[in-house]
């Protein structure tokens, strides 16, 4: 009937009525789930042990011979947990009570209606989706995603575990680009909350739109309100708000922020009242909150609330013996096409990177990286690549500043040259046609800049 079946769910129809089968196997077919149909309980059985495979069995009761409920038994005492739904004929309530007991996922009673089944099957593939991202989640340890062997990166880890499911509060602390938002997804994560990470970046969000953002506001709270809006305390219920550098709150916003976390209650602006949320809250600075406070910039009692447990992430010079292990990961999440092997770095440029003190942290290593791959094209990478010195995001070139140091023209303009070149084959994804027509220039003069570039490239 439909031609895309194969990517859809299969479903095993079984009922001993040829007219009830007919109807389910045409509806779940116009739905484009794949069908199969039985008549006999005993046919059932027979697909099931010669290995068929369903996402869904939709079973009949009562049927001549083996049973819907002798099929489920069998199923379950065999380990298969494949999901069944009953269908059972009007009034037979006690049936229904049973296949429940023993592990039916729904029932339907006959006569149903068409929606009915199709929302309870929909239902069901729902939960089932959810819960095998959950499963997904839980499996996945920090360390999948968080690279980094270090001593300090295991006590980090290790609180990380400890707080993860309390509803302690944790501030963050550390350097730009050294993961503060990557832990506190990960705590989220192993929380076990249910609800989402709204993440917030306190910094770059105008003073007077703050509390409505944080809040949420009424229709006509203040002109421009249009229509009521939930804030991000809202969306964030029953799960994780992690308030990204915090150090920028104003102080009357703080002090409502404060109230919000000890009465775990939120008011829209120009709301009528207040209602209780369910929040775990997580913060992060790369200030020092403590000489804020004694400045008088940040309220001690807000301190002291956002800080039951503090998580210090050190900078990368801290811990050099992550470097490598974290260029390898780099390496293969940047490979030059999705299918191509890591490129490999050489010895001196590794030495580079290890010996480098990186004042942007694992984002500006992650940065380097991509581009040094970009340049390389599947090559090795030499130090030639490398783009160190510059601090951070991609390089910016202070030109007063460069003419003042006497850095030079032809190497400043070699610096742009190579700036801009990694930038386009980044933006166009490695492909060096595309990157050539960004750079308004044809194909063979980008290779021989980038064969100037990098002397790994002439050589081959
Ligand atoms: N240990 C790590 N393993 C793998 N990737 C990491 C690690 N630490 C950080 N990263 C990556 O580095 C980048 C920067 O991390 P993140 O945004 O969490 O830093 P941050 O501390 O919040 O920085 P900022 O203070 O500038 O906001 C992200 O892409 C993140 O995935
Ligand atoms: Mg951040």
């Amino acid at each position: 009937m439909t031609s895309d079946t194969s990517i859809r769910e299969r479903i095993l129809v079984a009922d001993d009525e040829e007219g009830l089968r007919e109807l389910l196997s045409d509806l779940l077919r116009e739905e484009h789930y794949t069908v199969a149909t039985a008549d006999t309980g005993t046919a059932v059985l027979k697909r099931l042990e010669s290995g068929e495979v369903y996402d869904l069995l939709l079973l009949d009761i009562k049927m001549p011979g083996v049973s819907g409920i002798d099929i489920l038994e069998q199923m379950r005492a065999s380990g298969n947990d494949t999901p069944v739904i009953m269908i059972t004929g009007y009034g037979t309530s006690s049936n229904a009570i049973r296949a429940m007991q023993i592990g039916a996922y729904d029932y339907l009673m006959k006569p149903f209606d068409n929606e009915e089944v199709l929302v309870t099957i929909r239902r069901l593939f729902e939960h089932r989706a959810l819960a095998s991202r959950v499963r997904q989640l839980e499996q996945r340890s920090p360390e999948d995603r968080m690279i980094g062997r270090s001593p300090a990166m295991r006590d980090t880890y290790k609180t990380i575990g400890l707080v993860a499911s309390s509803e302690a509060s944790v501030l963050i602390t550390g350097e730009t680009g050294t993961g503060k938002e990557l832990v506190a997804n990960i705590i989220h994560q192993n929380s076990g909350r249910k609800g989402t990470f709204i993440p917030v970046n306190c910094a770059a969000l105008p003073e007077t739109l703050i509390e409505s953002e944080l809040f949420g506001h009424e229709k006509g709270a203040f002109t421009g309100a249009m229509a009521q809006r939930k804030g991000r305390f809202e969306l964030a219920n029953r799960g994780t708000i992690f308030l990204d550098e915090v150090g920028e709150i104003s102080l009357p916003v703080q002090k409502k922020l404060l109230r919000v976390l000890q009465e775990s209650e939120i008011e829209r602006v120009g709301g009528a009242g207040a209602f209780k949320v369910d929040v775990r809250v997580i913060a992060a600075t790369n200030r020092d909150l403590l000489e804020e406070v004694r400045t008088g910039n940040f309220r001690e009692d807000l301190y002291y609330r956002l800080n039951v447990v503090n998580l210090h992430m050190p900078p990368l010079r801290e811990r050099r013996g992550d470097i490598a292990l974290l260029v390898e990961h780099f390496l293969s999440k940047y490979r030059y096409k999705p299918t191509a092997q890591p490129t490999r770095i050489s010895e001196e440029a590794m030495e580079r990177l290890e010996t480098y003190d990186w004042p942007g942290n694992v984002r500006q290593l992650e940065n380097e990286i991509e581009r040094a791959v970009t340049l390389s094209q599947g090559r090795v990478i030499t130090s030639q690549v490398l783009n160190l010195g510059t601090a951070g995001q991609p390089a910016q070139i202070d030109l007063a500043t460069r003419v003042r140091n006497r850095d030079g023209l032809v190497a400043v303009l070699a610096e742009v040259e190579r700036i801009m070149v990694q930038e386009a084959l980044r933006q166009a994804e490695g492909d060096t046609n595309e990157a050539a027509r960004r750079l308004l220039i044809d194909s063979s003069e980008l290779a021989a800049r980038m064969r100037a570039l990098n002397p790994e490239l002439a050589e081959a």
